[in-house]
């Protein structure tokens, strides 16, 4: 199976899911497009923290900005049509930002989405306001067509807000991931998958 981890917004824990998700699935990590990388990148926190293979950026740019003003500093576009997923049965690919991040002067992240053709899970954060950035973004992917698996929400437990992501935004909250004080390889081995993501793990093995 091969996941995109779409986000309702930056710094709102893609990374951090992907990297639970890849210790407990063992599948492989691409993040097609990194901007930032002058501050570390999100394919050397996978490699610390899981034993997953981790496949090379397509587009990598130095400055934390959105891809679209990254690239163009570096005056290197983005290309959609070069980027294709790596050639493996199993794969978490994370996207950069929120889905309506600009990439170039024609597309968004979620237009990657759509031409990558995989399903979504949405990573959100569990504090107050993520009900609204949660719902806006489900709006969004509805509106192309697009198929998610659900929501993952990061951070301090709130069953009131994934409960109100559930309803309002006909979607199952997959998993909740701890807020983690410390974080490790071995902290987030001990954070066991969901039993919603343990069936979707097991009928993608099945389905084969
Ligand atoms: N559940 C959590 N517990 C502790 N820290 C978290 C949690 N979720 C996210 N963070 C922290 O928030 C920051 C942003 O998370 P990250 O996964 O890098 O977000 P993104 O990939 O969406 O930009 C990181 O420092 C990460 O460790
Ligand atoms: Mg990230």
């Amino acid at each position: 199976m091969k996941i995109f981890i779409a986000g309702t917004d930056t710094d709102i824990g893609k990374t951090l899911v992907s990297s639970w998700l890849c210790i407990h699935t063992g599948y492989d990590y691409f993040k097609p497009i990194q901007t930032g990388s002058r501050y570390g990148t999100d394919s050397q926190t996978i490699l610390e923290l899981t034993n997953s293979k981790v496949h090379k950026e397509s587009y990598l740019y130095k400055e934390p900005l959105s891809p679209h003003l990254a690239a163009k500093l570096e005056d290197l576009e983005i290309d959609l049509n070069t980027i294709k997923l790596p050639e493996t049965e199993n794969l978490i690919v994370e996207g950069a930002g929120g889905l309506l991040v600009p990439i170039n002067k024609q597309s968004l992240m979620i237009d990657l989405i759509q031409k990558l053709s995989i399903p979504i899970i949405l990573v959100a954060s569990s504090r107050l306001g993520t009900i609204n950035h949660t719902l806006l973004s489900l709006e969004a992917i509805r509106n192309r067509g697009l198929a998610t698996l659900g929501v993952i929400v990061s951070g301090e437990k709130n069953q009131d807000n994934c409960d109100a992501i559930e309803f309002y935004g006909k979607v199952p909250v997959l998993a909740q991931l701890p807020f983690m004080s410390k974080i490790s390889k071995e902290v987030l081995q001990e954070v066991p998958m969901s039993n919603n993501l343990r069936e979707l793990y097991e009928h993608a093995i099945t389905s084969r």
